[in-house]
This record gives C-alpha cells, structure tokens and sequence, in this order.
C-alpha cells in the first residue's frame, strides 16, 4: 500500500517507538496520524510537533470499548477513512508468579496487563478493521494494514514477564488466524517483536546499566534506533506480498533469564 495521504491509527503514540513512527510516516511518507494514546499532555504535546494540519490525537484508552469507539469515529469525522493501524499501547508490568514471600501474585495484576496489552490490541485491530473494510480496495486488493507490536519478551521473556511475554505472544497468535479472516475484507495483519530500542525511558537509565545492556547486545552492539523501527512498519504498509508474519527486529540480541 502507498503511504502517501493514508490515515495511520497509532495507539501509544505519545511516546517511544509509536512517536518515531508518527513523526517518520508523516515527514518522510506523507501519511496522515491519528495518535491514540491515554497520556493527554505527552499527546497533544506530539502532534503540535508533528504539525496538526496531518495529525489528530484522540485521548484513548485502548483497554476500552467505548473509548475505542468513539476515537475511530473522531478519525472518521476528521480524516474520513482509517487505511493502517499500528497498535504499540502497552505497559510493562513486570512481576513475579510468586513473591519474595511465596505468596501467590493477585490475577488482578495479570488481568490488568492483558486488558491493555492483548484485549486492547484486539478492540482497536477490530475497530479499526471495521473502517478498513469500506476503503476502496488499492491495485484491486488492498483495503488496510494492522501491526500489532509483540515484543522478544514473547519468546523469552525474563524473570518477571510471565504476564507480558504471555500478552506480547497472544498478540502473535493472533497474526494468522486474523490475516486469513480479514484476507476477505483486503486486510493484511503483521507483528513486529522488537528487541531493546533506545526510547526516552531507555536512555534516562543509569550509564552502567546502559553500558551492561549494550554488551548483551550481539550485532550491531547498540540498542535499537526507533527510526529502524519505523522503517519496519513502513516497509509492511508498502509491501502488499508480507502477511500473517512476525519479524523479530533485535540484531539477533536474546536476553537472558535477569
Ligand atoms: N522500547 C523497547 O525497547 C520495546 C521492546 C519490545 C517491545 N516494545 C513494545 O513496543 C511498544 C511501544 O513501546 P515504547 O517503549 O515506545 O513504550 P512507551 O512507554 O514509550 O509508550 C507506550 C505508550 O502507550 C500508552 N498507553 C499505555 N496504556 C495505554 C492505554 N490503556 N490506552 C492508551 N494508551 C496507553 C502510554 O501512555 C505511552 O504513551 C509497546 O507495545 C512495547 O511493549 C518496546
């Protein structure tokens, strides 16, 4: 799918990664935005930066339903169409199954990070699905484009991510069944599985730990640029034959287990 003119949902687009994709579609592609995003400062504070003539923020939260709703009808209202959604909202979260004391960890806590990071994934990849399915279909088979952002914690996650490797291997269960269901509507849907990528949080880190980081780190021996990340999804939006798949972006890193 061409970039130009096309309306990107970005949910977390406030900050880190979803931020630098924001600001490298619109600048360098000629996308339109739309940020979603709970953080109203951090995202009205995004698109006065990115220009607001191409670029909208709806204050959401993704876990949600009615507040999904109402932010792709506001892009609707706006922008007229929703052509690629990028689903990067999530929170850390990181616990252990038991604690220091052997008492089990409360649901509540697990619950509360799938409710972001997997349930919110789906309210706003069906949502925005939904709108898709009425664009005219480009090059007579295109209609939209879902990334959905999974994390390496998916496939080794360390000591303390039970509950978001869990949410962030969900988020790649869902590339194939929903690539083969949307298929019918023209929808493609993707993942991507960063690796550690130097967002704001990342750099503010003591020089030690970042240094330890680094060395953990196989080739090129550097956190990840979040421009490299926004290429990524550039490269899936503009490529029509890449569905149902997940490509891990780390540099080949694996984490260890602390
Ligand atoms: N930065 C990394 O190294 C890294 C590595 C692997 C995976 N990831 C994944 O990439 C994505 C972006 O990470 P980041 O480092 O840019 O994080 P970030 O914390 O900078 O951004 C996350 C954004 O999500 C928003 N958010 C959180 N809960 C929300 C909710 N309920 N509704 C709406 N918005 C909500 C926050 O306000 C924030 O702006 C996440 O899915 C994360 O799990 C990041």
């Amino acid at each position: 799918m061409r970039i130009q003119d096309k309306v990107v949902v970005i949910t977390g687009g406030a900050s880190g990664l979803g931020l630098a994709t924001a600001n490298y579609l619109l600048t360098e592609k000629g996308a339109r935005i739309a940020i979603f995003d709970q953080d109203v400062e951090a995202g009205e504070r995004a698109v006065k930066a990115l220009g607001g003539e191409r670029a909208m923020f709806v204050a959401t939260d993704v876990a949600d339903e009615a507040s999904v709703h109402a932010a792709t009808e506001a892009v609707m209202v706006r922008f007229g169409a929703i052509h690629v959604c990028i689903n990067g909202a999530a929170i850390a979260s990181g616990f252990k199954v038991l604690d220091r004391d052997g008492n089990a960890a409360p649901l509540a806590k697990f619950a509360k990070t799938t409710a972001v990071n997997l349930n919110g994934v789906f309210n706003v990849m069906s949502k925005c699905a939904a709108k898709m399915a009425k664009n005219e279909a480009e090059g007579g088979e295109e209609r939209g484009v879902v990334i959905n952002i999974s994390s390496g914690a998916a496939y080794e996650g360390q000591i303390g991510q039970s509950a978001y490797g869990a949410t962030k291997a969900g988020v790649i269960g869902m590339n194939i069944p929903a690539a083969r269901e949307l298929a019918s509507v023209g929808v493609r849907v993707n993942a991507i599985a960063p690796g550690l990528f130097l967002t704001a949080m990342v750099a503010a880190l003591d020089e030690k730990v970042l240094a330890a980081l680094k060395d953990a780190m196989e080739a090129p021996k550097r956190l990840g640029d979040p421009r490299e990340f926004a290429h990524t999804c550039a490269y899936i939006i503009e490529n029509a034959y890449v569905n149902g798949e997940t490509i891990r972006l780390d540099g080949a890193a694996r984490l260890r287990a602390r």
